[in-house]
């Protein structure tokens, strides 16, 4: 009996120390102490002994339990540290990654080069007014000296909702409202951004598109006055070395009338495909405020002039971003408006 728990003692305590994990020691354990296991059938086979002898045996077998016991504790400890060690390194957060950053929207590139625009004027002293985009007939037209079935509507093809009412086709309507509920004798110096609408669709062309219109309403102002205005503001958006044309041109609202030209961005006025080899691009139209419209409007042309102009939004950040396709604007494309 001392011989066969020697050796299962013995066997034990190898394999235990043997072991290389816990799963191993805990088949050890059923092997040995489990309720099959030897040293529990040696504990059984007590029985057969004489009484004298059962006691002395019974703590030698116990004795041998204790020290089993002990020694898969004391390992299993040894496992348990260097497993949560192992996981310690394993999950550690390195805290020295960036973190990662929201996803930051940001400005439509016409936003943009409105805001360029808006600041431009802001800082020339003109307010910024705004209009309703279903206008009436009378605002868009009529008391611009464009009356009902005057030639000079059809520049403008248009979506009527009733006889009366229409999508606005430029923010001049704007300036028609604003210089009627001016009482005041201090100067107009407004600008009118927003969507107009016409029934035109191509590369250069879309039903909806964005107009910056401008007005100014004084005591003698003349052309040059307008024309100063222009070079400085062309200049601001598209730099210093930009060259300025004007072109006669007829507008129902303002006399005289101009087009205005910029050097081609893109050849700087030696000619290239963009400006069609000519060395000018078409910028903004503009004019002296027609006397009829001051008429119309309430004020009286012996006593104050004006000029006006207008100009579209899209055209001007597709020569100063190099864009060919105006649709891209208005088509939502990540891709596209990534690049601002
Ligand atoms: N309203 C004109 C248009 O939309 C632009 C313009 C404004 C021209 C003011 C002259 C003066 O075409």
């Amino acid at each position: 009996m001392e011989e066969q728990l020697k050796s299962i003692k013995e066997s034990a305590l190898s394999a235990i120390h043997g072991a290389s994990n816990n799963q191993e020691l805990q088949d050890i354990r059923v092997k040995f102490l489990g309720k099959k296991g030897e040293l529990t059938a040696l504990l059984k086979g007590l029985g057969k002994l004489s009484k004298e002898e059962r006691p002395a045996a019974g703590a030698k077998v116990n004795e041998a339990r204790v020290v089993l016991e002990e020694a898969i504790s004391a390992l299993q400890d040894k496992f348990d540290a260097a497993e949560l060690k192992e996981k310690l390194t394993r999950e550690r957060i390195d805290i020295t990654l960036p973190g990662r950053a929201p996803q930051k929207g940001h400005m439509h590139p016409l936003t943009i080069v409105n805001e360029m625009i808006e600041e431009f004027f802001m800082k020339m002293g003109y307010t910024v007014e705004e209009g309703p985009e279903i206008e009436q007939d009378y605002y868009n037209f009529e008391c611009l000296n464009l009356p009902k079935d005057h030639p000079a509507r059809d520049m403008q093809d248009s979506f009527y909702i009733t006889d009366n009412f229409l999508l606005r086709t430029h923010t001049s309507p704007v300036q028609a409202r604003t210089m009627q509920a001016h009482t005041s004798n201090a100067p107009i110096r407004m600008i009118a951004p927003g969507k107009v609408y016409r029934w035109d669709y191509d590369a250069t062309h879309s039903p909806v598109f964005h107009q910056v219109e401008g007005l100014l309403i004084d005591k003698d102002i003349k052309f040059s006055d307008l024309k100063g205005t222009l070079e400085l503001f062309l200049k601001y958006m598209f730099g210093e070395k930009t060259k300025i044309r004007f072109r006669t041109s007829f507008f129902p609202f303002t006399e005289p009338s101009a087009e205005v030209d910029i050097s081609c961005v893109m050849c700087g006025g030696e000619g290239c495909r963009v400006c069609s080899h000519t060395g000018w691009l078409e910028i903004l139209g503009c004019g002296m405020v027609h006397p009829n419209v001051l008429r119309l409007n309430g004020y009286d042309p012996e006593k104050v002039q004006g000029f006006a102009f207008g100009m579209g939004v899209e055209r001007i950040a597709m020569l100063l971003y190099g864009i060919n396709d105006l649709r891209l604007f208005f088509e939502d494309d990540t891709r596209f408006l990534k690049q601002f």
